[in-house]
């Protein structure tokens, strides 16, 4: 079993997105047994909220329910996954500031490294900004969600 844990600042917008489109891809490829996803924030102020109204709008528009709760990265994620997928560079250097001795380094990784069409090196923040901005979002998430499978399945 390999376990995926999507990680962005609040657990609203980006990484609940991350974890419902992996799943998705990961059901429509018969690799549910093989392959589970879950979801956090770096900071604390959502948990236990659901996903951001415009978010899952966004995500419904392409298919996808936005299903889960926030809750807040901590230390023992670090043992409990496999690979840890940072939305963006802050949320990369939140995540291993709590790695004090640099044990899992490898485990964590930007998830635009995984995007197969897009340039972007980071998955922006959506939110202070427009609804394009959420479905942008969408777009670089199947992206880099489809690349990202390829990657589990050949590793
Ligand atoms: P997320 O988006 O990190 O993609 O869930 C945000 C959610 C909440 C806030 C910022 C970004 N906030 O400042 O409350």
């Amino acid at each position: 079993m390999t376990k995926l844990l999507f990680v962005c600042l609040g657990n609203i917008c980006r990484s609940p997105s991350a974890e419902n489109i992996m799943n998705h891809l990961i059901k429509q490829a018969g690799l549910s047994d093989r392959i589970t996803c879950d979801s956090a924030g770096t900071a604390s102020y959502h948990v236990g909220s659901p996903p951001d109204r415009r978010m899952a709008a966004a995500a419904k528009n392409q298919g996808i329910e936005l299903l889960g709760a926030g809750r807040q990265f901590q230390r023992n994620d670090f043992e409990s996954f496999d690979l840890i997928l940072a939305m963006d560079r802050e949320n990369y250097r939140n995540i291993l500031a709590l790695d004090n001795a640099g044990k899992y380094k490898e485990k964590v990784r930007l998830m635009c490294d995984f995007c197969q069409k897009y340039d972007l090196k980071e998955v922006p923040d959506p939110y202070y900004g427009g609804p394009e901005g959420f479905d942008r979002v969408i777009d670089l998430l199947f992206d880099a969600c489809g690349g990202l499978l390829e990657y589990v399945i050949s590793h």
